[in-house]
This record gives structure tokens, sequence and C-alpha cells, in this order.
């Protein structure tokens, strides 16, 4: 059964495609079969899956920004893989409506500016809106992305997060780190604070069942 968790926030330049890529990078480490369609013309993800890094193995893309074909392309990649991560563009509505429809979880990376936190909310509020439309529940969740540990300002925006009812912010934080950019930019798998960071998040995900267990072995060819 194919797990398909997609990254949306209404406002750009949030870390999306650092999320998108981190978490494939953790589950396709752990031995996952892991497709990243992304759904962005600039196309951040599949950029960094193409490169081929021989350390890394095989992690497939699939580039794909018609809002007529996500839906379809989505449901033809059930049980082909054990991850489906899906990155998307910031402030295309349609595309993320259909995409989140298909989700079985929605992460929205929230950096530590107003201006995140209120897309934040905004994307929230559309999911909400979308479930009730299409009568299913959609799981979702806010990742900080970016956040400097200890700043007066971003834990003030981390306890203003917090505060907002509708969301469920999430305790794992990609905190800012260069090893997030050094990975993007070579196509390789996360080191250092950047790996520590995103496995943090892959625990707790897995912890509050938002994913599921963790498989032990790589799977035979
Ligand atoms: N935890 C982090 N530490 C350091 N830099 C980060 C972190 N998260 C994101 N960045 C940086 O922030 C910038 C924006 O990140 P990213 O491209 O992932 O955002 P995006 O939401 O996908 O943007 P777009 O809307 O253009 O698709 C990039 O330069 C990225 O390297
Ligand atoms: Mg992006």
């Amino acid at each position: 059964m194919t797990h398909t968790i997609s990254v949306i926030q209404q406002k750009g330049g949030c870390g999306k495609s650092t999320l998108t890529v981190s978490l494939a990078s953790i589950l396709a480490g752990e031995g996952h079969n892991v497709i990243i369609p992304d759904t962005d013309a600039l196309r951040s993800s599949s950029l960094w899956a193409e490169q081929e890094v021989a350390s890394r193995g095989e992690i497939d893309h699939v580039h794909e920004t018609n809002d007529n074909e996500i839906s379809g392309l989505l449901r033809e990649l059930q049980g082909q893989y054990n991850y489906t991560l899906v990155d998307t563009a910031g402030f295309n509505t349609r595309i993320a409506a259909y995409v989140a429809a298909a989700s079985d979880l929605v992460l929205i990376p929230c950096t530590a500016t107003i201006a995140d936190i209120q897309g934040a909310i905004n994307t929230q509020r559309f999911l909400s809106k979308l479930s009730a439309e299409i009568g299913k529940a959609i799981n979702s969740a806010v990742v900080r992305t970016d956040f400097k540990r200890g700043q007066i300002n971003d834990d003030a925006i981390s306890a203003k997060l917090t505060e907002e009812a509708d969301l469920d912010v999430l305790d794992a934080v990609l905190w800012q780190s260069t090893t997030f950019k050094t990975a993007l930019n070579t196509g390789q798998h996360l080191r250092g604070l950047a790996k520590a960071h995103s496995q943090e998040l892959v625990r707790e995900l897995r912890s509050k069942r938002l994913i599921p267990p963790a498989i032990t072995h790589k799977e035979a060819a």
C-alpha cells in the first residue's frame, strides 16, 4: 500500500522542496521505495532526485504540472511504492486541492515569519474546507523549517504558531542548517544535522501514527 504524503503551503519559499527531499532521503535510506511527484514548474525536488548519486541509490521522480493529470497519476502510483512524496508550488490551489484530496497526510512547512504563519493558517483553512466538501478527513500537520534555536523572534513565532487551535504543530523542527542546502544542491542523501533533524521528524510522524511503521529490511528487487 502506497502512503501518500504531500507538502503544501500557500506561501512560497517556506521549505516545501527541502522537506520533500528530506523525507525522501530518510525513507529511501531506510530501504523504502520512494517516488517524488513534483508538481512545481521550478522542479527543485525532481532536480535533486534526478542527479545520479551512486551512494544514494535510486529515488524515482516524475514531473507533473497539469492539474487535469495529477489525480490520475497519483492513482496510478498507488501500490507501486511504499511512499509517494508530492512537492507542490505555492499558490496553485487547484493542483494543491487534487493532491491534498489524494493524500494520507499533508505537511505544511512554516518558517519563522509572520507571512509563513498566515500562509500555514490559510493552508489549513483550505484543507478543512476541502475535507468538508469531499467528505474525507485530511490529516495535516505543520513542520517548522529553517528556525534558529534560541532566537527570540523564532521562539515568539513558535509560541504564536502553537497557539493557533486549528494547527497541529509537530515538535520536530527542521532547524536551520547548511547541510539541507548541501543535500539539495548535490543530490546527496542528507548528512549531519539535516539528517538528524529529519530522522527526528520521521520518528515523530511514526509515533503519532501519521505514517506507517518502519520496515526493517530492504525489499527484494
Ligand atoms: N532547515 C533549513 N536550513 C537551512 N536552509 C533551509 C532550511 N529549509 C529551507 N531552507 C532554504 O530556504 C530556501 C527555500 O527552501 P525551499 O526551496 O525548500 O522552499 P520551497 O517552499 O520549496 O520554495 P518554492 O516556493 O520556491 O518552491 C532554500 O534556499 C533552502 O535551502
Ligand atoms: Mg519548492
